[in-house]
């Protein structure tokens, strides 16, 4: 674990991602406490900038300081954050880079020098920054890490190459590959769901699930990331890492322990059992201008004519004897009507007999906005006679646990690699098998095996595109009977 004489570098430190992300959990983990004691923080990016734009960038995405204490802790926080700018490519400035952490662990107390290198830059110059790192910066007398973002490659021979590159300097016991939705709340809640409870166990499988939907909606567009967009699509950015991480997490049989290898060992398994998708389980979409806004591609960055899908609907089999036959449809669309991302799963049909149009049960995991899990649940309606309604068993995290804080998912992971906790981190040979899933049909949709498929139009705010009902269908979704809604008072 990283305890003491810990210096954090945010590689990256001008853009977005570190803005957005990086700076606000380092602050939240500093808040609370959790940053090793003494921390320092470093930027390096290569925009000119002095000491107060800096610190005004790097505070503009932080929330919730209005108190006296949370003030305090934010000018701490600015002190402990210095920043230099330099470039990606060259010696010199990374030997400059070195220059000033060696300044700073002059201050420090004893021998042991810990460097935690945090990569939020584009691709192009991850194996740059890489070597350089550890050429330059390496600490030779205490722990080295380094955290990388996606996009881990465009396909599995690109994926290959980056990985194979970034081996040669950094071993995979140094190396952190985030994955932010490995960090939210709900998604680490299914283990404990799972394995914790005989009932959930019991009802996990063929026998009693019909179906399973992976769905993830954002109510914007790609606006300002047109261009890095385009090049990688919905199903890069989304389907092939997030909901793909999750669905391994729901499906993977029991790991031995919770340490990181034994539970990756069985995402992998799970995941090797899933054959590449067919173009036939596959729906795309592209968003339109409607309701006062813009198309896709309306957006300047974007080629006139591109065919990049916003939206796909996926279905993955999984061929092992838990789960042969059972359909897994991942959805992931932007410019939707609402923001959220949930897990449906659909139970099968009671018995006929002795009912008529029953509901399925279906438990449904929020995992954002409000995170939730309820059952819907077939009961008799009260009073003096019997029918059945759909109805059902709540767990809404806010009404639960009213005095608990949910951390932000790359605190969560900060934290874990700050401490050597690769668990929740993506490890190389998951990442092979994620794309040997994925590749065929991204080649596909590129125009690399023959013409590109045109994606189907759906308008800007709305549900998505109109096939969807049907391909859903197609995979044996029912519809709840009595037009069953959530009660929107437990969204609040
Ligand atoms: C990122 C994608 O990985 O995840 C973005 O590149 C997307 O396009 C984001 O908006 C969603 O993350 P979250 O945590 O807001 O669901």
């Amino acid at each position: 674990q990283l305890k003491d004489n810990t210096i954090i570098i945010v590689l990256g430190a001008s853009g977005d991602l570190a803005k957005k992300k990086t700076y606000p959990a380092l602050f939240g983990l500093y808040r609370m406490g959790f940053l090793p004691k003494g921390v320092k923080i470093v930027g390096y990016a290569r925009t000119k900038m002095d000491s107060a734009e800096y610190h005004k960038r790097i505070t503009s995405y932080i929330k919730n300081v209005e108190d006296e204490e949370a003030k305090t802790k934010l000018e701490e926080f600015k002190e402990l954050s210095t920043y230099i700018s330099g470039g990606y490519e060259d010696d010199a400035s990374f030997d400059n880079l070195n220059k000033h952490l060696v300044d700073i662990e002059g201050g420090f107390q004893g021998n042991e020098r810990n460097r935690l290198f945090y990569l939020a830059l584009p691709p192009s110059v991850f194996i740059p920054v890489a070597r350089n790192l550890k050429v330059h910066c390496y600490s030779k007398a205490g722990i080295n890490r380094i955290i990388v973002e996606k996009p881990f490659g465009k396909d599995l021979e690109s994926c290959r190459e980056l990985l194979s590159s970034l081996k040669q300097h950094w071993s995979e016991d140094e190396t952190f590959r985030i994955d932010h939705y490995l960090g939210k709340e709900m998604v680490k809640n299914l283990l404990v769901l799972r394995f914790a409870n005989v009932a959930m166990g019991a009802a996990w499988d063929k026998n009693s699930i019909s179906n399973v939907q992976i769905t993830f909606k954002e109510p914007f567009g790609t606006e300002g990331r047109g261009g890095y967009f385009d090049e990688f699509g919905i199903i890069r950015d989304i389907l092939q890492n997030h909901l793909l991480q999750t669905l391994s997490i729901l499906t993977m049989e029991r790991p031995v322990s919770f340490a990181a290898e034994d539970i990756r060992d069985e995402k992998v398994k799970v995941l090797r059992a899933i054959p590449p998708i067919e173009r036939e389980d596959t729906l795309l979409g592209q968003y339109v201008a409607a309701n006062g806004k813009p198309g896709y591609l309306d957006d300047d960055t974007v080629p006139h004519n591109s065919v990049c899908p916003t939206y796909a609907a996926t279905t993955l089999w999984i061929h092992n004897p838990r789960w042969e036959g059972v359909p897994f449809i991942l959805k992931a669309g932007k410019a939707l009507n609402e923001a959220k991302v949930e897990i449906r799963i659909q139970f099968k049909d009671v018995t006929q007999g002795i009912f008529k149009d029953i509901s399925r049960n279906e438990l449904v995991l929020r995992i954002q906005p409000a995170e939730a899990m309820y059952l819907k649940l077939n009961t008799k309606t009260p009073g003096l006679y019997t029918r059945a309604i759909p109805t059902e068993m709540d767990l809404t995290y806010k009404r639960r646990f009213t005095d608990i804080h949910i951390p932000e998912a790359y605190e969560s992971l900060i934290l874990d690699a700050l401490k050597g906790d690769h668990s929740n981190f993506v490890r190389d040979d998951e990442l092979d098998v994620a794309w040997k899933i994925f590749t065929p049909i991204l080649h596909w949709i590129d125009g690399k095996s023959g013409p590109a498929p045109k994606p189907v139009q759906y308008p800007y705010a709305s549900r998505g595109p109109k096939e969807l009902e049907a391909f859903i269908a197609k995979y044996g979704y029912k519809r709840s009977t009595e037009g069953y809604a959530w009660p929107l008072t437990n969204m609040a």
